[in-house]
């Protein structure tokens, strides 16, 4: 399971995050929740470990990341975790085929591996007619796809998603997510997922609602 146990952090002086805590259990899907600025992204940020927190522990699947070092912290973040954002963040001089790699290149797979296993998640993702493609060829719900598939190559457990529906329409938005519900059964992953659509609250077991850096309430909704 994730657990957040007195998580604290502030940016110069100003708390962001005050003595958070909750747990999500191994392969459960999670909706957050709560007005901006509030502190959805530096949370998921800490989990990532692209942040450290000033207080409290972060326990993923096991390990705890306040007791990493950066490299062990970098390590973890390759081998377990996966990330979508809003806006993509797609390498634009690689192509969808590059992209998905790239993970795998980072982990030194190789080459014969790399190439079965992102042909094969390209396949799931319906992007395989657009392996040779550049982001600026694809549309909105396509980058997303490639997005999924460049975070879910490595097999993380978990996988972090910051307003992935935020900037697609609603019915490239819908496929998104209906992607991200079976993938995430599939290969047992746990989702926290930032979002402020009542659709993409759909597709998750409970959803958080965070308000002043603290989780405020937690409602199961299956
Ligand atoms: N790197 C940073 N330096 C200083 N302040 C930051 C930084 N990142 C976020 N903040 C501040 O922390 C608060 C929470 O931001 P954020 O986590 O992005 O909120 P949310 O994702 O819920 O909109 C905001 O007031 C924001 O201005
Ligand atoms: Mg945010």
């Amino acid at each position: 399971m994730v657990q957040v146990v007195h998580l604290s952090k502030s940016y110069q002086l100003r708390p962001v995050l005050n003595d958070l805590s909750f747990y999500i259990e191994t392969g459960k899907r999670v909706a957050l929740v709560g007005p901006s600025g509030c502190g959805k992204t530096t949370l998921l940020n800490c989990l990532g470990g692209i942040d450290r927190g000033d207080r409290g522990s972060i326990e993923i699947h096991g390990c705890k990341l306040e007791e990493l070092s950066s490299e062990e912290l970098t390590k973890m973040r390759r081998e377990n975790i996966g990330t979508i954002f809003q806006f993509f963040h797609l390498l634009p001089t690689l192509t969808v085929f590059e992209n998905v790699e790239f993970p795998l290149q980072l982990l030194g797979v190789r080459s014969a591996e790399r190439k079965e296993r992102v042909l094969e998640l390209l396949d799931r993702v319906g992007l395989l007619h657009r392996v040779k493609a550049l982001p600026t060829q694809l549309s909105g719900g396509e980058m997303q796809r490639v997005a999924i598939a460049r975070a879910l190559i490595h097999r993380p457990s978990l996988l972090l998603a910051d307003e992935p529906t935020g900037n697609l329409d609603s019915v490239n938005g819908a496929k998104v997510l209906d992607l991200l519900a079976q993938l995430s059964d599939e290969y047992h992953i746990t989702l926290l997922m930032v979002t402020h659509s009542h659709e993409a609250a759909r597709i998750c077991h409970t959803i958080f609602e965070m308000r002043d850096g603290v989780i405020m309430e937690k409602k199961e909704i299956r």
